[in-house]
Order: structure tokens, then sequence, then C-alpha cells
């Protein structure tokens, strides 16, 4: 907010701004960072408070895998970093919210940009296991010291605030995306072989029920049809 109200008072001001598009682009950098950090904590509030509600359906997990890679994929040339993905043609539809799942995801890859220096690597991959669907985020970045790890998820928790500021954030993202895990029945852990040495998180849901079938016991449902050679 001071950064913004610091630049504004600069255009207004009678000495004129060399370059007012990127003036306006500082301008415009800060006021989404605000909005975030407001919406996070607005979140968080919903979140402890749980009265966070969420609108289930069937989310197609690979769509909102593909859709970050795209939208994230500006950011990642900017830093030079590889930006990759593996799906899993097998992956089906989870039960969850979609906006909410994809936050989660954002979330992940968005801290693995920040934390993945220039030449690094990101990947994004889906997979299916028996019982549940699984999205990992690695990344060849700066990786976290085993003191820290068992501290990631905590709200306002950073390795190194000074870092971690200068890339923007409070710490209150890694905090929400397991809050908003556990509500969909889900799991979420980070695991680093230490600091240079890369992070990786993987979230866990359960996997949907198959296509409803008709329901054998339902009362006024057939059940199914069962053929004889
Ligand atoms: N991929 C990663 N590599 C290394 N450290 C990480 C990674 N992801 C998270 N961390 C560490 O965990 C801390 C907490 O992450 P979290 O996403 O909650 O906060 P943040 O990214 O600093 O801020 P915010 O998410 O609020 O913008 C980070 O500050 C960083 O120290
Ligand atoms: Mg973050």
């Amino acid at each position: 907010m001071t950064a913004i109200l610091g630049w504004l008072s600069i255009l207004r001001g009678h000495k004129p701004v060399r370059d007012v598009p990127s003036t306006l682009a500082i301008i415009e950098r800060n006021a989404k960072m605000q909005a975030q950090l407001i919406d996070d904590l607005l979140d968080m509030n919903r979140l402890a408070s749980g009265t966070m509600q969420l609108e289930l359906a069937a989310v197609d997990l690979a769509l909102t895998l593909r859709s970050a890679r795209q939208a994230l994929q500006p950011a990642a040339d900017a830093k030079r970093v590889r930006l990759v993905e593996g799906i899993d043609p097998r992956a089906t539809p989870v039960r969850g919210d979609a906006r909410r799942l994809q936050q989660v995801v954002w979330n992940l890859v968005q801290n693995a940009l920040k934390f993945t220096p220039a030449g690094g690597q990101v990947e994004l991959r889906l997979e299916r296991e028996a019982h549940e669907t699984l999205v990992t985020v690695s990344d060849t970045g700066r990786g976290i010291a085993p003191a820290f790890l068992p501290h990631v998820f905590e709200r306002f928790r950073q390795q190194d605030s000074s870092t971690a500021r200068e890339a923007g954030g409070i710490g209150l993202g890694l905090s929400i995306a397991k809050h908003l895990v556990e509500l969909h029945g889900g799991t979420i852990a980070a695991f680093s072989d230490g600091e240079g040495k890369g992070a990786r998180f993987v979230v866990r849901l359960p996997a949907a029920d198959p296509a409803p079938y008709p329901r054998a016991n339902a009362v006024d449902q057939p059940g199914p049809t069962v053929l004889s050679a």
C-alpha cells in the first residue's frame, strides 16, 4: 500500500514522470498483491472459523493442471524456469470445488516458481492410484531445511522472510492449501532433501466414485440386469 501511495503521489507531482507505463505497471502489480493478500486473509478466516463453503462437482484435475501451467508459463519464462507437466490419462475426475482446487494447485506452482532460480525446473504431475488421485508439484529450487520442513504448513511461517518478502507473500498460501485439501477429505505433504535440493509437494485426494450405476436397493429403480449365457 505504501508503494502504491508513493508512486501515485509521484504521478500527481509537478515533475514529469519519465516512464508513465512502467509506473502504472508497478502500481497495478502492488494493487494486485494487496487484493491477493486480502483474499488470503478472508479465506484464512473462513477456514479457521469453519464457514468455508465448498461448491462440490466433478472436477477434472487434468484441466486444472493444464490451465495452471498455461497461466503461469509467462512467469516461468520470465524467470527462465522450465515448466513441465505429466498427466496420467487414467486420472478420473474428483469430487470437489473446482475453484478451490485450482487455488491449491496455483499456490503450489507459484511457490515452486518463486523458490526456483533461473535454469531450474518445475514439474506438475497428475497420477491415479487405486483409491486416490495424486497431484505432485516438484521443483529443483532452493529446497527446505529439515528443521523448517515440519512447519511449512503453519500460517505466517516462512523459511527466510527476507527472500519471501522480496518475492511477495506473507506465509499464508500453504496453510490455506492444507485446510482446503483437508476439507476435500485429502492430505498434503511436503518433501525436500534439504537446502538447495529442491522441494516436492504431494496432494492426495480420494478418487471419486465410479459413474453412478442405478442402485440395486433403490425403491423405484430396477436392479442391474443380469445377462445369463
Ligand atoms: N517450493 C518451495 N521451495 C522452497 N521453499 C518453499 C516452497 N514452498 C514453500 N516454501 C517455504 O514455505 C514457506 C511458506 O509457504 P507459503 O506458500 O505458505 O508462504 P509464502 O509463499 O511465503 O507467502 P504467500 O503464499 O502468502 O504468498 C515459504 O515462505 C518458503 O519458506
Ligand atoms: Mg506461497
